[in-house]
């Protein structure tokens, strides 16, 4: 799977907007370093976060197991599975955010962001 992913205190710190049909173009464009925007090739079978991580970046986490939500990524293109998450509300499953610490990528292509534990109305779901 090729995983594009984007750190959402870029998003923040630029003032762009989550939902921007066109934030990837213009994270493409905007000169960002090598750890808050890029991509890389997940292999079968790794979950998002080891992928990440195999591939030298420090992704947040804490507890690895599905319980916690400091892994949350918001997932703007593909799908990433997460079929035993009990930590995001439904309405965030259905927003698209995602556990990387659990969650395999099931499409040729992925676009996230990671870092969104800072997201507004993520914040609560921190322990
Ligand atoms: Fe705790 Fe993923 S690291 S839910």
């Amino acid at each position: 799977t090729r995983v594009e992913y984007l750190n959402y205190e870029v998003v923040a710190d630029h003032g762009w907007e989550v939902d921007d049909p066109d934030l990837f173009e213009t994270a493409a464009g905007a000169d960002l370093d090598h750890e808050d925007y890029g991509l890389f090739l997940a292999e079968p079978g790794e979950t998002l976060l080891e992928a990440a991580e195999a591939r030298g970046f420090a992704w947040p986490f804490a507890c690895r197991g599905g319980a916690c939500a400091n892994c949350a990524v918001a997932v703007v293109d593909g799908e990433l599975d997460s079929t035993v998450d009990n930590v995001l509300t439904d309405d965030l499953v259905d927003r698209g955010f995602r556990l990387s610490c659990i969650g395999r990528p099931v499409t040729e292509e992925l676009r996230v962001i990671y870092n969104v534990k800072h997201l507004p109305g993520l914040d609560d779901l921190r322990l």
